[in-house]
């Protein structure tokens, strides 16, 4: 995925520029949102850090976007599937290409998530379930009762590592490296300067080195169902070019790290938010309402604000002209919100009926892949909270991510209390 950060404009700020990273970071996004799905769902912001880029902040257009892969592009080649990215026409210094399914349109992206499709399909699924609840078990115990400590850092970051070093196989004592090359390599705001571009090279040729290691570990020792033997087997992806192969691993890690981790975050921060929903979860330990409430918690947070697109041909987008090489933003955050889906949708509410419908995992052909683990992750949270009868308190306002692109928690000072 390439991409290119333009020097922030001098004149004052477009208020409808909804990529504007301080927006997330001081969640002051929700009012701008509301008023463009009011008043101009499909919006051209003519200015902006990242360029001139539509905005397409209701529910029904972005799932005909999102169905229409030949029209609305994915390819890495136009910028991928950021707001941030300009495309291989406009590579700058320190800026090297590494090509990802989740960028690729059909038939590579067809070939390439088929491959890696079984490792978070319902059987794997089972297979981590009991381990799952184990980890989660084993973590929860250790948490201190009535002492404040970083819920992101001590719940959210240890649990979703561990799940990404089951999936890759990868040496559990080096397994906070994942988390440290993921937050490098996922933070579109930080390759502005050629400086950045280059220390983010350097991260992505770090961690291509040690998976390079495993690999040719998982070659001598085949017959393993992880992701990097899965990758190694198939005709699809054994023979991609390095930067190809970082760039699938990058996804891989990036795609299943700060989305899960900040569902995780949001858990703690949303149900102590709306305390009469958190009591209805303290009151009623039925599994299903408690998968109902995952599914709520992961529309309610939107881990990722937006995918964007880029437009291959001109075309009309519900009334308005769009241009061919147009970059048009998805947003996934504002969808889920979407008062005509969901009623009141500012709210968290645990048993709301539709909660399943949400647009957090994108649509269509590049639907996450990892959905069920994520789900599995943040139900098992939920279930073995409800267990413990603990409850989260949440000390003080979190840190937020500074990004439009991964909506979530740095920090979040909470207690934990026994009900
Ligand atoms: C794709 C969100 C967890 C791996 C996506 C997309 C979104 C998303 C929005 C793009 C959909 C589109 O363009 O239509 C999330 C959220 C998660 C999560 C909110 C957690 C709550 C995971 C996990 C993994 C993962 C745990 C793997 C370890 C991927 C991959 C893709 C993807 C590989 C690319 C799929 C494709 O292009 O076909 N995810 N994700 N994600 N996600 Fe996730």
């Amino acid at each position: 995925m390439a991409t290119v950060v333009r020097e922030s404009p001098a004149a004052a700020a477009n208020p409808l520029d909804v990529s504007r990273a301080e927006l997330w970071s001081e969640d002051r996004w929700q009012e701008p949102m509301r008023q463009l799905r009011t008043e101009s769902p499909i919006y051209y912001c003519e200015d902006s850090k990242f360029g001139p880029y539509w905005s397409v902040t209701t529910y029904k257009p972005i799932q005909h976007v999102e169905a229409l892969p030949k029209i609305f592009s994915s390819s890495w080649q136009y910028g991928g599937i950021t707001v941030a990215g300009d495309g291989v026409d406009h590579l700058k210094e320190g800026e090297v290409p590494m090509p990802m399914f989740i960028a690729m349109d059909p038939p590579q992206h067809t070939a390439q998530r088929r491959t890696v499709a079984p490792a978070f399909g319902p059987s794997e699924i089972e297979r981590m379930r009991a381990d799952t609840q184990q980890r989660t078990s084993d973590l929860l115990d250790t948490l201190p009762v009535g002492e404040t400590f970083d819920w992101v850092e001590k719940v959210s970051i240890e649990l979703t590592t561990d799940m990404l070093a089951i999936l890759f196989d990868f040496p559990w004592a080096d397994r906070h490296k994942l988390t440290g090359w993921s937050d490098r390599l996922g933070d579109i705001e930080s390759f502005g300067t050629v400086e950045e571009r280059q220390a983010r090279l350097a991260t992505a040729y770090e961690m291509g080195a040690a998976f390079k290691e495993l690999w040719d570990h998982k070659a001598k020792n085949p017959g393993k169902h992880d992701l990097i033997s899965i990758m190694l087997q198939s005709d699809a992806m054994s023979h991609m070019s390095h930067e190809e192969f970082m760039g699938n691993l990058i996804l891989l890690i990036v795609g299943g790290n700060d989305t899960t981790r900040n569902s995780m975050s949001a858990y703690a921060y949303g149900l102590h938010r709306f305390p009469d929903e958190r009591a209805k979860l303290e009151s009623n330990h039925d599994p299903e309402l408690a998968v109902n409430a995952m599914h709520e918690i992961i529309r309610w947070q939107t881990p990722l604000a937006h995918m964007r697109r880029t437009a291959m041909e001109d075309t009309e987008l519900f009334g308005q002209q769009i241009r061919a090489r147009d970059k048009i933003a998805l947003w996934y955050a504002s969808a889920n919100r979407d008062e005509s889906v969901f009623p009141d949708g500012d709210r968290i509410i645990v048993d709301r009926e539709n909660a399943r419908r949400h647009l957090a995992f994108g649509y269509g052909i590049h639907r996450c892949v990892g959905a069920r683990v994520a789900e599995l992750q943040l139900t098992t949270l939920i279930s073995e909270m409800q267990r413990r009868r603990l409850r989260v308190n949440v000390e003080a306002e979190p840190e937020r991510v500074h990004a439009s692109f991964v909506h979530g928690y740095r920090h979040m000072n909470v207690t934990l209390e026994k009900y």
